[in-house]
């Protein structure tokens, strides 16, 4: 662990009972020659106490806004410029809401106020506190505010529980410390995905009827191919699966052009087996014509019909494979948005699905601006009205971070890197 020494690294204690971990957090972090300056809030000393932690940090912990003999030894904004990383482990919902709504009422929440350096929150409650819309909404605005939130793990709870709520295990919060801290800056992005494969389907698919007519639907590519340039920025290798569009590719991608859903399927499995990432933001037609009329069809009668077979689900079976990547899907939606798409992840096998209302004019299929909500299975993450670049951005942003063990189990170096 190297790579820390000499850092800088303030860490929060809220009162939950996953602070009984915080003393081995902190010898991780010294045994890497990490400095650490423990504050507690009243709350913390209920579960761990101050001479502990001032024994493994090797510095007086503080607690107190007006203690007049800290402050004068170091002032809490002096503190808070010496922090080259604030970690807020364990956080409870509480301090979460204090932290989104901006409150400077104890030392922590002055501190996070006043420092330029990057914060983690590493949540730990009750897994139905953690669901609570409320908490929900603090989560998405502290990831707004540019806060990496770290976990929950889910599990066996204090209280009896199962559910996501517990707090990331000591060894993993320091990974994350280390990946947020060693990372290097690339022109004003960091590069999240370096050296991870992602694949991504964009576009409509076409599924011919006779030589002159098909099945189609309204999908311009552009929110697909946002997020392939999103991921290409972010250090990805990048492979695009298209359907026709009218869009120049993505620079830096690898761009397969396919017709209907059976070639799409057919170039997603020639390429599946070496990716990281699979996003599947293609709307591929459900069904096809049953058979493709070699000439054009006359006009005969009144009605015709149209037979239709089902075509395969790309993302579903791609979620089925023995050694899957990552899989992330998107949902278009006209009504009960966030039901159906959370049903839609489970059944189709998904890490992760964005769900779009496509029933609006200014946004969804087509439109240059989107909003959409991401689910996965410990949380859901609105991303609200903004243009397809930026809210590809901000997902790429998001994918990584929540997955970021999955990504470093995948790829060892972009946890390091
Ligand atoms: O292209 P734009 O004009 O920018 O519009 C963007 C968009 C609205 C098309 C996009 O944001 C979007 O919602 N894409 C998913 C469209 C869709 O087909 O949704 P679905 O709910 O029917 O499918 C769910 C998921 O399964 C999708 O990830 C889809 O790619 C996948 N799927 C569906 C059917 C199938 N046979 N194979 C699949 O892989």
């Amino acid at each position: 662990m190297s790579e820390l020494s000499g850092k800088n690294i303030l860490l929060g204690i809220t009162g939950g009972i996953a602070a009984f971990k915080t003393p081995m957090l902190v010898r991780l972090l010294r045994d890497g020659g990490v400095n650490v300056q423990v504050v507690m809030t009243a709350a913390a000393h209920r579960f761990v106490t101050p001479t502990t932690l001032q024994a493994v940090s090797g510095r007086p912990v503080r607690d107190d806004l007006w203690d007049a003999a800290a402050e004068a030894a170091m002032g809490h904004i002096e503190l808070a410029r010496w922090a080259d990383l604030v970690v807020i482990a364990p956080a409870t919902a509480h301090c979460m809401a204090t932290l989104a709504q901006g409150l400077a009422d104890n030392l922590l929440a002055t501190l996070c106020l006043a420092t330029k350096a990057p914060i983690l929150v590493v949540p730990a409650m009750n897994q139905a506190m953690w669901s609570s819309a409320a908490t929900q909404r603090n989560v998405s605005k502290l990831i707004a505010d540019g806060v990496s939130i770290v976990g929950p793990d889910e599990g066996d709870q204090a209280c009896g529980d199962t559910g996501p709520g517990r707090m990331v295990e000591p060894p993993a919060i320091v990974d994350r410390i280390r990946q947020r801290l060693v990372a290097p800056v690339l022109a004003g992005v960091k590069p999240v995905l370096a050296g991870v494969k992602v694949l991504i389907t964009a576009g409509p698919t076409v599924e011919a009827i006779d030589p002159v007519r098909f099945i189609s639907n309204y999908s311009s590519g552009k929110q697909g191919y946002a997020i392939a340039q999103a991921a290409v920025n972010a250090g990805a290798e990048v492979t695009l699966v298209s359907g026709p569009t009218n869009l120049a590719p993505p620079s830096g991608v690898r761009m397969i052009a396919v017709q209907s859903a059976h070639d799409m399927f057919d170039a997603v499995h020639a390429e599946v087996a070496d990716q990281n990432v699979v996003i599947g933001v293609a709307a591929v037609a459900d069904y096809r014509p049953a058979e493709q009329a070699p000439q054009k069809l006359k006009k005969k009668s009144d009605k015709m019909n149209l037979l239709l077979d089902q075509n395969p689900d790309i993302i579903a079976s791609v979620a089925a494979l023995k050694n899957k990547p990552l899989v992330v899907g998107f949902a278009a939606e006209t009504e009960q948005l966030i039901e159906h798409a959370r049903a839609k992840r489970v059944r189709k096998g998904l890490d992760a699905i964005v769900v779009n209302d496509v029933s609006k004019q200014d946004i969804g299929f087509n439109s240059d601006y989107n909003s959409a909500t991401l689910i996965w299975a410990q949380g859901e993450l609105a991303l609200p009205f903004q243009t397809k670049d930026e809210l590809a951005t901000s997902l790429i942003r998001h994918l990584a971070d929540i997955f970021v063990s999955q990504l470093a189990i995948t790829n060892p170096e972009s946890a390091t890197n």
